[in-house]
């Protein structure tokens, strides 16, 4: 699942910002000084981190093509969805520089979200890492910064049990950095750490390979990531990785049952002022993460089609649907060029779409989970609940969840 659908809820603007500021800073970008070694038949990269330890980056993008976004980007362009607003999708907002920028949003005092399940991790990892099978194979889906997985992984190292874990994310030289960053400052003896790049569906194909059969399996998917999806898209989601998992066949083509389990971090939180201002931070983090969006869109299409200049962000909390949208808005009139190909002709021809100042382009959704979505969710996907914790904000009740989950 890479591009997401249009919601079929109407977003109720009853609470938005602008915030405007100069063209996105540059995030600090990595450099990869280290020697790549390429073995061409497992595609593993072998990078030596800062310490000297070996991290493994397996390339898994199916046929090693890189993410093209640029025909979805025209086609978003092209077309407006059933509430007339434009999309762009979200996946432009996950380059080096957008995933940087992420991290800068994780330590703003209003994103509670980070804060909030670092907390539940510190104090419930040891009971996680009790149900975890030694030889398990530890699969988080959109790894991200990694502020968080360590402090589940030390709870493992600590009793003693061989697991490997794989950090899976879209860009090669942050699964370097922050991998690096895990295998220097946790010296792990039992753990062994490597990382993924692709998208979530070629996770899903390398994990149904033959050398992965029989293995235990659970997926980790940290940061109510999964909430960019509509609740009946999650449940989808999580139950394809189930069956597919459970119908991974060994190298004779005979099925091998396997255990099966997600670790899912939720945001439950039900205060929209809270949610609002974790997504529109007064210093203007965030609103640099999304305008970083328009500036990768202009690397996929190979031309300067927007200027970030010309754009502001909104953020929205849909009391409705339950879920935070961040929309793109241009401050002036902007006519975005798209190159379109023209097979007949074999060449590219331009088209020109006119955004007019104050239409929303949107980028990104966060859906929040209550009871009652969470119920549908488990039983949509056919997963059980083994082990949960939960922070609870007073009067708001369940605030951010963690659940173990078996298939
Ligand atoms: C909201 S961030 C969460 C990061 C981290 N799990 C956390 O809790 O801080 C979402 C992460 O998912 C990754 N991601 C988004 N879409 C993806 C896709 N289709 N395939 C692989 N990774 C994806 C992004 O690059 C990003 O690291």
């Amino acid at each position: 699942m890479q591009e997401k659908k249009p919601s079929s809820i109407v977003p109720k603007p009853d609470m938005s910002v602008e915030l405007c500021i100069p063209k996105n800073s540059a995030a600090g970008s990595s450099t990869d000084s280290c020697s790549t070694e390429k073995n061409a038949l497992v595609d593993i990269f072998v990078q030596v981190s800062a310490e000297g330890s070996h991290i493994d980056i397996i390339d898994i993008r199916e046929g090693q093509q890189s993410l093209d976004l640029a025909p979805a980007i025209r086609f978003s362009l092209q077309h407006c969805n059933m509430h007339g607003y434009w999309t762009l999708p979200s996946m432009l907002l996950w380059n080096e520089k957008g995933l940087r920028l992420f991290e800068e949003v994780t330590y703003t005092p209003e994103y509670y979200l980070t804060n909030t399940e670092i907390s539940l991790l510190e104090t419930h990892s040891g009971e996680l890492a009790r149900q975890i099978e030694p030889g398990t194979i530890l699969l988080e889906l959109g790894s991200g910064c990694l502020r968080k997985t360590g402090i589940l992984l030390q709870a493992i190292e600590a009793l003693g049990k061989e697991v490997d874990y794989y950090a899976l994310d879209l860009d090669r030289n942050e699964l370097l950095r922050t991998v690096g960053q895990l295998v220097d400052t946790s010296r792990f003896r039992h753990v062994r750490c490597h990382g993924l790049h692709g998208t979530y569906d070629d996770g899903r194909s390398w994990i149904a390979r033959p050398e992965n059969a029989g293995k235990p399996i659970c997926v980790i998917s940290l940061g109510s990531t999964v909430g960019s999806f509509a609740p009946a898209e999650v449940a989808v989601f999580l139950k394809t990785w189930a069956e597919t998992v459970k119908t991974t066949s060994d190298g004779g083509g005979n099925p091998v049952a396997a255990s099966f389990r997600i670790l899912l971090g939720l945001d439950g939180c039900k205060d929209g002022g809270r949610v609002f201002e974790a997504y529109n931070d007064p210093r203007g983090v965030n609103k640099r993460f999304i305008l970083n969006a328009l500036d990768n869109a202009n690397s996929y299409l190979r031309h300067e089609a927007f200027d970030a200049r010309d754009w502001t962000v909104r953020g929205v909390w849909d009391a409705i649907a339950k879920r935070h949208v961040q929309y793109l808005v241009p401050l002036v009139d902007v006519d975005v060029t798209v190159l379109q190909d023209d097979k007949q002709q074999q060449q590219q021809q331009p088209e020109t779409v006119t955004v007019r100042a104050g239409e929303k382009v949107q980028l990104v959704s966060s859906y929040k989970f209550d009871d009652e979505v969470k119920h549908r969710l488990w039983e949509e996907s056919g997963l059980t609940v083994v082990n949960q914790c939960m922070n609870h904000d007073g009067s708001y009740g369940e605030f951010f969840m963690i659940f173990l989950l078996n298939y």
